[in-house]
């Protein structure tokens, strides 16, 4: 886009957001525009607490739709806003709440963790909603009594298993852009940049996520190179985090693991889309009453463990 097109489109997104009291939120894995006109940048868990404290009336969310969703739950006085009517996340969508019932009746008594990647139907089935930043964290709270159902990403479950050494039931669910990285990728990038530091996400596999030094969120990522006397790093997930982590550190280097690894349903959002959900005020994402007030719940147990 020309320089001047995008410096008017910017100018009415801010004054928009003030005629509106709004703020944007953005994932790490937005296009670096996008990344650089947000309020506010972060993972899952930091762009849930950042709605939960925002005094904005109206939250536009860039990102996919669970994350507006969750934020919709989490605070259903506002205005959540998604950009992008068609951005959503295919791993949320291959459990739904019917499936869920059916493995709860198979283990009577279970408790449900689910990852907060999956609709809201499926969180007002479940017991507690976690983060890939704090998974270990609240399956580590849970009893040791009884069954605990983890769905839908068996990535991420399989990881928190092997760390926490509960067995977990789980659910063949998997993120079709984090399986793009493969053990060969790493071990390519690991002869070229022998000095690196390798940062996987617990959504990639198994197989992957065995060769990395660190299995860490997305935040959780861009915090390590600070704790780190490396100065290179091959980064195994979503390649939009390479801009933000080369932001951040610049004197450091980070490569990505693939350049395969691409989510399109995140970089579906742009300034021009981000201007027109201002003007029109849409998509509004809401949740029905009743699902709302089970979801609630477990999304509120996952704000309080981190
Ligand atoms: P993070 O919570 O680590 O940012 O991950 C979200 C996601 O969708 C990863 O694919
Ligand atoms: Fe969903 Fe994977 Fe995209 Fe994250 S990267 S939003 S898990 S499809």
């Amino acid at each position: 886009m020309a320089i001047d097109r995008t410096q008017e489109i910017l100018e009415k997104i801010t004054l928009l957001k003030q005629q509106r009291n709004a703020v944007i939120l953005a994932h790490n894995y937005q296009p670096a525009e996008i990344q650089d006109c947000a309020d506010f940048l972060g993972d899952s868990l930091e762009l849930s607490q950042k709605a939960a404290q925002t005094d904005a009336a109206v939250i536009v969310f860039c990102g996919v739709h669970f994350m507006a969703e969750t934020a919709s739950i989490i605070c259903p006085d506002k205005t959540v806003l998604l950009p992008e009517a068609d951005a959503g996340c295919p791993m949320a969508n291959m459990i739904n709440a019917e499936q869920l019932r059916e493995v709860k009746k198979c283990h009577p008594g279970a408790l449900v963790v689910t990852y907060v990647n999956s609709t809201a139907e499926v969180k007002a089935e479940s017991d507690y909603c976690c983060t890939s930043g704090n998974a270990l964290k609240v399956i580590n709270r849970l009893k040791d009594t009884g069954d605990i159902i983890f769905v839908p990403d068996k990535y991420l479950g399989s990881f928190a298993a092997a760390k926490t050494g509960k067995h977990l039931v789980l659910w063949p669910g998997y993120c079709p852009t984090h399986i793009k990285i493969l053990p060969d990728d790493i071990l390519r990038e690991k002869n070229a940049h022998p000095a690196a530091k390798v940062m996987v996400h617990p959504e990639c596999h198994s197989s992957v996520a065995q060769l990395a030094d660190e299995v860490l969120s997305t935040g959780g990522m861009l915090k390590y190179p600070a704790q780190s006397d490396a100065g290179e790093f091959i980064v195994g997930t979503e390649i939009g985090l390479v801009y933000r982590l080369q932001k951040l550190y610049p004197d450091k280097i980070f490569y990505p693991a693939s350049e395969k690894a691409l989510c399109p349903n995140m970089k579906m959002i742009s300034l021009e889309k981000i201007l027109r959900s201002l003007q029109e005020m849409s998509l509004v994402i809401t949740v029905p009453v009743p699902i709302r007030e089970k979801a609630y719940a477990p999304v509120k147990r996952m704000l309080e463990i981190v």
